[in-house]
């Protein structure tokens, strides 16, 4: 199988990178300059002429504080641009693995979303990725979409990363107590995602992906640093309201996995497994 990934430069497309090493299928690394995914012609011409199977997804706007005031160009790249790869990969006949956010949800007070729940995004980056998955049912290609939540990884910008540098600095960083979700180790992600092309086990759908387990972000901030030893540092909760960000976000958003683990018969790890498993490979 020939597969593009898009957006290689990110968190997700680094962990891919290394967890396709030894694989079998051929892997077409992209980053922005390779492929621009806002270029319909580009994406076009690079699918056919490639001739790709399969297309996995991992560029987007993920600057959530940012969407808020530039939603246009969110639009684009995480809506428009998500289009023209549907497209191409309805023209090719090629299967579209597309990554998407628990943040297409308003969230209740309890209870885990499934793929059935009504999506309601209460921030401009949901809206545009609600919008992007809307545009892949809406074209007629093959797709797999996942849902996933709280990412991070060795790579780029991400909370465990953040949280690393801030407890290792400061004597006290408040985190926000009162927004509850999953994390998702990418390299756990990226890992399902090569065992499904891997196994051509492409049942079309959405499907929730994230580590199991949940907590809030400072039970989140609380482990990492005392994973890191980080103990001269106190990690104090605050209230969203106390923190202050611009885009909403919602209070309890956990995704149920359980449709993701049966149909692709996959475990998933728990998220304070995942998260020792990162800082082990920081740390090495
Ligand atoms: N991060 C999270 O917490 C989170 C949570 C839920 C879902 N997700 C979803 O998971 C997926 C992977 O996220 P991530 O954290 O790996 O994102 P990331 O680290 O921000 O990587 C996204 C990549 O897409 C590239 N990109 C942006 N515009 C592009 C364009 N027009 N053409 C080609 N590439 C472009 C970016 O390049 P530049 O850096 O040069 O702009 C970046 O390398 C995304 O679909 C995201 O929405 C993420």
């Amino acid at each position: 199988m020939r597969v593009l990934v898009t957006g290689a430069a990110g968190q997700l497309g680094l962990s891919l990178r290394r967890a396709t090493e030894g694989s079998e299928d051929c892997y077409i690394f992209t980053d922005v300059e390779e492929l621009d995914i806002t270029s319909q012609s580009a994406v076009e011409e690079f699918v056919a002429s490639e001739r790709i199977d399969i297309i996995v997804n991992c560029a987007a706007y993920t600057d959530v504080e940012r969407a808020e005031v530039e939603e246009d160009v969110a639009h684009r790249i995480n809506a428009t641009a998500v289009a023209h790869l549907a497209e191409a990969a309805r023209k090719n006949d090629a299967l579209l693995v597309h990554i998407s956010t628990d943040y297409v949800f308003m969230g209740g007070c309890c209870g885990m979303l499934s793929e059935q729940s009504h999506p309601q995004p209460l921030n401009a980056y949901g809206r545009t990725k609600l919008a992007g998955e809307r545009a892949i049912e809406a074209s007629g290609c093959h797709y797999i979409i996942l849902r996933t939540a709280w990412l991070y990884s060795e790579y780029g910008h991400n909370f465990v990363r953040t949280m690393l540098r801030l407890t290792a600095e400061r004597e006290q960083v408040r985190v926000v107590s009162d927004q509850l979700g999953s994390p998702t180790y990418a390299g756990d992600l990226a890992e399902a995602i090569v065992a499904i092309i891997a196994e051509r086990n492409f049942h079309e759908g959405i499907y929730h992906f994230t580590n199991l387990g949940e907590c809030s972000w400072w039970q989140f901030a609380t482990e990492i640093a005392r994973l890191a030893g980080h103990t001269q540092c106190s990690v104090v909760p605050c209230t969203t309201a106390e923190y202050g960000a611009r885009a909403a976000r919602p209070h309890y958003a956990v995704l149920d996995k359980r449709k993701f683990m049966t149909t692709f018969r996959r475990d998933i790890p728990e998220w304070r497994e995942s998260l020792k498993r990162c800082l082990d490979e920081l740390q090495s």
